[in-house]
């Protein structure tokens, strides 16, 4: 069987389900899988080790030009680091997921990690991408763009399933990231005008995958 290009560009807010619907589609499309969150997060967790003020933009994006960030790509498990270190647990923890959404505004930071992950994408070439600018600013020509949303009440109960945490602390969490991250300067959360909208708070996460796939059946890419 020939496999051709496909880039699949997956945005919306934390908690939609993106990350397991990104994940599930590439494995079941046989192709690659960027979770670009991850790369904003490996970048905060070094520029909180380096000590740097949050706020001092300039000096936060030199911290972000000198570390050596690699992240895999297979959809069944990828290795992130950072200077050599394994950050995928500390990437995930609350002192990362409360500086990420401000490393991720400063637009040096961005130009640099949007860069990368085009790069990574034009060699990958059959590649499910998740982020919140996938569609609008990375990859403007994928092949399908999908916006994954579901109603707040929804993404704060599965964040905290999935943390083991307070929904209510959760929500308020996600709130406040999703206003930070939706409201920024620099290539906010945003609904690129050609994404097809899901909504996950009714569609199961196997819905939302067996809809993509349809999808990039008509439009005959996958
Ligand atoms: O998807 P996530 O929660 O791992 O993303 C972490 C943060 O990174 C999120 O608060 C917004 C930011 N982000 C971004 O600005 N652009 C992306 N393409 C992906 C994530």
């Amino acid at each position: 069987i020939p496999i051709g290009r496909c880039v699949v560009a997956v945005d919306g807010p934390s908690g939609s389900g993106k990350s397991t619907v990104s994940r599930r589609l590439a494995t079941s499309l046989g192709a690659r899988y960027l979770d670009t969150g991850a790369m904003y997060r490996a970048i905060t967790w070094a520029v909180l080790r380096s000590g740097v003020d949050l706020n001092d933009a300039h000096a936060v994006a030199k911290v972000a030009g000198e570390v050596d960030l690699r992240i895999g790509t297979d959809p069944e498990g990828y290795a992130v680091t950072a200077d050599g270190v394994n950050v995928e647990t500390d990437i995930r923890g609350a002192d990362v997921t409360a500086a990420v959404s401000a490393v991720a505004a400063v637009p040096a930071v961005r130009a640099l990690l949007v860069a990368r992950q085009r790069d990574m994408i034009d060699k990958a070439g059959r590649i499910v991408v998740e982020g919140r600018d996938i569609g609008s600013v990375v990859a403007p020509d994928a092949d399908l763009k999908v916006y994954l949303t579901a109603s707040a009440a929804a993404r704060a109960a599965r964040r905290s399933a999935e943390n083991a945490a307070d929904v209510a602390a959760t929500a308020a969490d996600l709130a406040r990231r999703d206003q930070l991250d939706s409201t920024r300067k620099a290539d906010p959360l945003a609904q690129a005008a050609d994404a097809v909208v899901l909504d996950s708070t009714e569609l199961g996460i196997d819905e939302v995958v067996a809809r993509l796939r349809e999808l990039l059946t008509e439009r005959g890419v996958a």
